[in-house]
């Protein structure tokens, strides 16, 4: 069989990207233009600013990831892009860039979901992985542990009831002064502090065991600050964050391996933009080192948005038959 080769397209936040992946497996280009910088000046990802940057950028992204891959359109065999969840705005210009593209060059067009592409940005670095697995899916939108049955079909078995455990860390860091993003700040300032310093609840969902509360944690942290304030008493920053991440990773790292065990699987897949973090990806490892359970992480620069992970996932849509009509539009609370 030949090479199937995909360009894919990826805008629904704060990254414009394009990449060229073959056989769902192998990178061949991988560009990422981050708008991070800009949005920092607001302490968080403004739409209207999202859209127009994505705008400028797009093109010579697309172009920069056809280039590196040494391969034009015309050689690739279809388009893939995501169409949601994320910003409506974001998502348009990528949908309507790739519809644009697809049609121009008369190729195929598959739309992916975001979320199936973060997990499937493990199987570009774990050629032996493959479904069934649980996977342990933690970014900016969403905390969802979910079962992988096969590929492109998911299970849900637990999902966040307020905050995301990525939101959760940026909402933590600004309220604390790191500013945004909260994740990567917050990871930084950790090693400096004391995790046991301060309590943090870890919340409990009842009746819903593979569920996720943040919020409880995150206004736990709120009332330590006002009450530090209220006393003068000093606050280490360094100390929050720490307590805090080893909060929000005692809670994540609980459920999963509860659920791998529940389940007698004995894989499990690490997704999503706080996937990233380091404390997350070794108390998992310990974790599951003991319980005898394989874990997949993808590196760091693959966790958080890319194409690489959209051209993985729209890979296997793609040798399914799914194809999207020219009417494919954005929809940014889609479901898994
Ligand atoms: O997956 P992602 O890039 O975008 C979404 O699909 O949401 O995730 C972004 C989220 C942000 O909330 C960011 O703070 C968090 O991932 N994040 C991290 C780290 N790097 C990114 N959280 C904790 N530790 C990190 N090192
Ligand atoms: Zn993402």
């Amino acid at each position: 069989m030949s090479d199937i080769n995909i360009l894919a397209i990826e805008s629904s936040c704060d990254e414009t990207a394009a990449a060229v992946v073959t056989n769902g497996r192998v990178i061949r280009s991988n560009i990422i233009s981050s708008q991070i910088e800009r949005h920092t000046l607001y302490g968080g990802v403004v739409p209207e600013l999202a859209s127009r940057m994505h705008i400028e950028a797009i093109n010579p992204v697309i172009e920069a990831a056809l280039a590196e891959a040494g391969t034009c359109l015309e050689e690739i065999d279809a388009v893939a892009v995501t169409y949601g969840p994320g910003l409506v705005g974001a998502l348009l210009v990528g949908v309507a860039e790739a519809k644009a593209l697809a049609f121009a060059a008369k190729k195929p067009l598959v739309g992916v979901h975001h979320i199936e592409g973060h997990v499937c940005a493990n199987f570009l670095e774990h050629p032996d992985l493959a479904p069934p697995f649980l996977c342990l899916i933690v970014s900016g939108g969403h905390t969802n542990l979910a079962y992988m049955r096969d590929y492109g079909v998911f299970e849900i078995l637990g999902r966040t009831r307020d905050d995301a455990a990525g939101e959760a860390f940026d909402k933590v860091a600004r309220a604390i002064g790191l500013g945004y993003p909260g994740g990567p700040k917050i990871e930084k300032a950790a090693r400096e502090g004391d995790p046991q310093a301060i309590h943090f609840p870890r919340g409990k969902v009842d009746e819903a065991p593979y569920d996720f509360t943040f919020s409880g944690m995150k206004s736990a942290v709120l009332n330590y600050l006002n009450h530090a304030e209220m006393t003068g008493e000093e606050v280490s920053q360094a100390d929050v964050a720490a307590s805090f991440q080893a909060a929000v990773v005692d809670v994540l790292v609980s459920r999963a391996v509860h659920a791998v065990r529940e389940r007698k699987e004995n894989k499990l897949v690490l997704a999503g933009g706080v996937a990233a973090n380091g404390a997350l990806r070794s108390a998992l490892e310990a974790a599951c080192a003991q319980e005898g359970i394989r874990l997949y992480c993808p590196s760091p620069l693959l966790c958080t948005d890319n194409a690489a992970m959209i051209g993985a996932a729209g890979y296997y849509r793609f040798i399914k038959g799914e194809r999207a009509g020219w009417d494919l539009n954005a929809v940014p609370y889609l479901e898994l």
